[in-house]
């Protein structure tokens, strides 16, 4: 009680919590930027996607030989191991930048429960999983069908991050029409079949991530045709989406960024057809491919209704 407490006879007040204020304080910070953070989850998602490519295509597969230590002996990577093994240690380590942000992420978002609570968290139990896959693509040795498993569960993953960033914040719209929703599903649907057709290609091409590991045995070439008959179908159903779409702002916008990613996309994966794959431009279909994710993801949530 201070002396002038004292001589007014003021009940005294108890003393401020330097502790509580800082938490709280760091709590107002990440409610505040819940929309930021979650945008970093969606690029460190996408990032990890670009990493694992410069893993696959250094033929770092197996740089670190077992899981989760690196050598029978060791949690870190050594000299030994060459850059090889930096390479395939530094990725795993990104597994730890990935699961904080999603972690803060799920903090900032706690309090607004619902389908947005639900996201974050689901984000972030995906983390920890996709360690285990990476995992499992080691102790597998890196078996195609495995390493197709990790590259699609991160293509997962990133369309999970823009669902969340569609619920955190997008335009308030009414449902499109029955027509346009059922093109954008299959506009969806088409972008997940060539996702994962191109994992059958790469599993059954040369960047397998090391020079022993297994293939498919399917015949590249058919498969990269049959690839590119399903981006035909997907930039059809894409175009159907964007004219039936069309009187619709926010699904008209967000559907041309999808066509222009697709023909870019297009352009990367015949070029690097025809060259014999130069392992730069499979690193940036890399790239492309989980912005497709994102940009089928991002169609897809713009057909709803949004009133908040
Ligand atoms: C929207 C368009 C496209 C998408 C979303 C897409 C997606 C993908 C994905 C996800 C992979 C697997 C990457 C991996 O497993 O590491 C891949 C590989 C591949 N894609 Fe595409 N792709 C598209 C267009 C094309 C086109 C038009 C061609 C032309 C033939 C093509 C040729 C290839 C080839 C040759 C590979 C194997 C690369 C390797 O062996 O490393 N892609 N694509």
């Amino acid at each position: 009680m201070t002396l002038r407490q004292a001589q007014d006879g003021a009940p005294s007040e108890p003393p401020a919590d330097p502790d509580a204020s800082a938490k709280d304080k760091a709590l107002g910070w990440l409610r505040d930027h819940a929309f930021g953070l979650a945008i970093a989850n969606l690029i460190a998602n996408i990032g990890i996607v670009v990493t694992g490519a410069v893993v696959r295509l250094t033929g770092s597969g197996l740089g670190c030989p077992t899981w989760p230590k690196c050598t029978e002996e060791s949690y870190v990577t050594h000299e030994a191991l060459g850059i090889n093994g930096v390479i395939e240690f530094g990725n795993r380590l990104l597994t730890y930048v990935l699961a904080a942000i999603a972690i803060l992420v799920v903090v900032a978002v706690w309090k607004r429960g619902g389908t947005v609570r639900t996201l974050a968290i689901i984000i972030a139990c995906g983390v920890p999983l996709q360690g285990v896959i990476g995992g499992i693509t080691v102790l597998t040795q890196l078996n195609p069908y495995v390493v197709a498993l990790h590259l699609l569960a991160s293509m997962g993953m990133v369309g999970l991050c823009v669902w969340l960033l569609d619920d955190l914040r997008s335009p308030r719209r009414a449902a499109a029409p029955r027509s346009v929703r059922i093109a954008a599903i299959v506009t969806f649907v088409l972008g997940w079949l060539t996702l994962w057709l191109g994992t059958v290609v790469t599993g059954s091409g040369p960047h397998s991530g090391d020079l022993d590991s297994r293939r498919t045995g399917l015949d590249p070439q058919l498969m990269s045709h049959i690839h590119a008959y399903a981006v035909y179908a997907l930039v059809a159903a894409t175009l159907v989406t964007l004219w039936l779409g069309r009187k619709h702002a926010y699904v008209r916008r967000v559907t041309i960024v999808l066509l222009v990613i697709e023909l870019a996309q297009g352009l990367i994966g015949w070029v690097q057809y025809l060259t014999d794959l130069p392992v730069v431009l499979v690193g940036f279909h890399m790239l492309g491919a989980a912005l497709i994710s994102a940009g089928i993801a991002r169609v897809v949530c713009s057909v709803r209704a949004r009133s908040v």
